[in-house]
């Protein structure tokens, strides 16, 4: 298929060869829009990707972003998160950047909700931040993976408004390939907050096993953490998440998403009745 441009340019992907920008990326092939993805390996990139899509290999902190209409802004929390991202923005000349924020809740409140807050900053006018909830395929991975060796899971988190990330793909592409931005960063959530006896009802409804959700203390978490060979800037990280996520810090559900997409969000009850 030939790929259209944006009337101004193609858009250059960042971290398109990961979790989320793989879907981003099969969604802008599908609608046949111009774009390149950013990779640090590019071989590796073609094996992930496919041989057809176009490559830029490089680094956030040294690709020239120059030529491009649009560039979506991801990369992983890392330490140095700020200093990478803030150098593409501020090269960024005319492109419009989508950037793919941390989750509303951890903003001021978390280390990388902190470093995210720090780049929202950074954006220009024009430019706009996406901030997505907890992703469910993330975050259910553990539960996913206890209960196909038995009857119970366990869990730290109070209620979650997980979104899936198929969703957030679908966000992302929607955003990137609209004429104007809405003025305020979109806060994305899935259609209703489960917590962890909510997520056992599910899965036995699922199922038909009797599933039990077993509460786990966030001081037995930090310490399976420690033994599972995490880094500690890691556990830092993820120990934030577990604090936040133990409240009802992530309950919020927003009707962003479907006013966005026209349709209702995922449930996690569909993701669940895919894997379990
Ligand atoms: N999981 C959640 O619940 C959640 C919620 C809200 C927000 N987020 C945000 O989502 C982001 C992570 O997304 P993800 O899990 O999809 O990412 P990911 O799979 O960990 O990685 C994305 C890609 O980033 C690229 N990358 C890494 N370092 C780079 C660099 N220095 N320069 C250029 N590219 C680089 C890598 O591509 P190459 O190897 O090809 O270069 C990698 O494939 C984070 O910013 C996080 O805060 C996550």
């Amino acid at each position: 298929m030939r790929h259209q441009d944006l009337p101004d340019g193609p858009i250059l992907v960042t971290g398109g060869t990961g979790r989320l920008g793989r879907l981003v990326v099969a969604g802008l092939r599908a609608r046949g829009a111009g774009f390149r993805v950013l990779t640090r390996d590019a071989e590796r990139a073609a094996r992930v990707l496919g041989p057809d899509v176009a490559l830029v290999q490089g680094d956030l902190a040294d690709v020239d972003p120059g030529g491009f209409a649009r560039i979506f802004l991801l990369s992983p929390i890392a330490p140095d998160i700020v200093e990478q991202q803030t150098a593409l923005i501020r090269r960024a000349g005319r492109a419009r950047i989508l950037k793919l924020s941390g989750s509303d809740w951890t903003l001021g409140a978390s280390w990388s909700g902190n470093a995210h807050q720090r780049i929202e900053a950074a954006l220009r006018p024009g430019d706009l931040a996406v901030r997505p909830s907890v992703w469910t395929q993330g975050a259910l991975a553990g539960m996913v993976a206890q209960l196909a060796q038995g009857d119970s899971f366990t869990s730290s988190r109070g209620p979650i408004a997980y979104i899936d990330m198929r969703d957030i793909a679908d966000a992302v592409l929607a955003l990137l390939l609209a004429e104007t931005w809405p003025a305020n960063p979109p806060v994305l959530t899935g259609p209703r907050a489960l917590d962890r006896a909510a997520l056992a009802g599910l899965a036995a409804e699922i199922t038909g096993r009797p599933i039990r959700g077993v509460p786990l203390s966030l001081e037995d978490q930090a310490a399976q953490l420690a033994t599972s060979g995490a880094s500690p800037f890691v556990q830092h990280y993820l120990g934030d998440f577990a604090r936040l996520m133990h409240g009802d810090a992530a309950a919020a559900v927003t009707g962003t998403l479907p006013a966005l997409l026209g349709r209702p969000a995922r449930d996690v009850a569909d993701y669940l009745r895919e894997v379990l």
